[in-house]
């Protein structure tokens, strides 16, 4: 038999995080506590009026294929929230495309706007997918090594050094994955300029747009001036209302890229989950008040872990959004796979490698506290047990 695989899929590997996540089922099923730190989907369940919504579309038949584009009233919806909550006018007849998760909006845009050979700047480290969509459409990723110095934010004297000619796209991460840090606002009024003066497309991904904690505030790239023609946002309600499984993401951008997208999107999916459509629309219409709660959760987990670890002296910056920490393992001389590796098999608690998410995020691990306040305590203790235990064999 021939060889089926193509080159272009020898280059995307299988993730690290499901190894991570097999090692540590396999390990609780002989008996072994773990704490899962490597989770990447909020603990809580839907809420129930988002719930009921679906069901209640499920009732009234919403059960057959969509516009390619979504449902006309959920569009609006859309619209109406990017209005208020991000500063974006986008017309929900031409500009705005309902679907299957923020995931496939990516991959949607990835594959029906490189050519092969187009460059893509790509944040390093970065969420996992953007390499692997980048080869899958025959682009070149081009790293963007991101330092705790720039709170892991893109600096424009560094992207100089790497725009070509062939850049035609930059993703950006804000709030990122895996870092749970955030661009300001200057920051972005840098990048925007950058963008614009080598007529970049952006590929916006907001996935934790509302994930924020301290009064900090998210800014979308198409909300700042001359950006709206050049930027393409994406948005998700799997973790900003626990929807992880209902796979109902959108992506709003000016009306000739969606014409594109949409040929994409329709070959692949067709249409996002119908009757899902109508919980989404519930999610962005329906009282808040589950999404506040929510949060107050994260950010009580939040402060517990990242003082836990600065007072253990591990370097980390101070998440500002998203579920996540990037501590610096360094000081114990193993890599980040070994490290998650040691700290899993000898004290219970599963992370995911720093390297997984891109060459420079090598020496931390990512910890994610969508898990109870109670396994958070729990799960610092084990770490901190660790680094004592690594200390002391010094
Ligand atoms: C940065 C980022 N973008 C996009 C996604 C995909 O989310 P969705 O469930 O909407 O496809 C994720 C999921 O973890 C993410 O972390």
């Amino acid at each position: 038999m021939r060889d089926f695989e193509p080159q272009k899929m020898k280059k995307i590997p299988f993730t690290g995080i499901r190894r991570v996540m097999e090692k540590a089922s396999k390990l609780q099923a002989e008996g072994k506590s773990v704490i899962h730190f490597e989770v990447g989907q909020p603990d809580f369940d839907t809420p129930e009026n988002i719930k009921e919504a679906a069901k209640r579309a499920l009732d009234e038949g919403k059960t057959s294929y969509s516009s390619n584009y979504g449902y006309v009233e959920f569009r609006k919806a859309i619209a109406e929230k990017l209005e208020r909550m991000n500063g974006i006018q986008a017309d929900p007849m031409t500009e705005i495309m309902v679907t299957t998760g923020g995931e496939e909006a990516v991959a949607a845009a990835l594959l029906s706007l490189l050519e092969k050979g187009d460059e893509v700047l790509v944040p390093d480290p970065g969420y996992i997918p953007y390499v692997s969509l980048v080869k899958l459409a025959e682009g070149v990723p081009v790293a963007v090594p991101l330092s705790a110095e720039d709170n892991y934010c893109y600096h424009v004297d560094r992207l100089e050094q790497l725009v070509t000619p062939r850049t035609k796209l930059l993703i950006l991460c804000s709030p990122g994955n895996p870092t749970g840090t955030m661009m300001s606002r200057e920051a972005l009024e840098d990048l925007s300029r950058f963008c614009q003066k080598h007529d970049l497309l952006v590929l916006a991904d907001e996935a934790y747009e509302q994930i924020i904690y301290d009064g900090n505030k998210h800014i979308s790239m198409a909300s700042l001036p001359g950006m709206k023609e050049r930027t393409i946002t994406v948005q998700s309600f799997s973790k900003t209302y626990s929807m992880c499984g209902w796979r109902i993401g959108y992506v709003a951008a000016p009306a000739e890229l969606i014409r594109i997208m949409v040929r994409a999107h329709q070959t692949i999916v067709m249409n996002a989950c119908a009757f899902g459509q109508f919980g989404a629309m519930e999610a962005l219409t329906g009282p808040q008040d589950s999404l506040h709660k929510m949060l107050q959760e994260f950010d009580r987990r939040r402060q517990l872990l990242y003082q836990g670890l600065v007072d253990l002296g591990i370097p980390c910056n101070r998440p500002q959004a998203a579920f996540y920490l990037f501590p610096d393992i360094s000081e114990f001389g193993m890599d980040s796979f070994a490290f998650a590796e040691y700290l899993l098999d000898n004290y219970g608690v599963a992370t995911v490698p720093g390297v997984e998410f891109g060459a420079n995020g090598e020496n931390h691990l990512r910890i994610s506290y969508a898990t109870s306040y109670e396994d958070c305590a729990e799960g610092l203790r084990r770490i901190g047990q660790c680094v004592a235990d690594l200390r002391a064999r010094k």
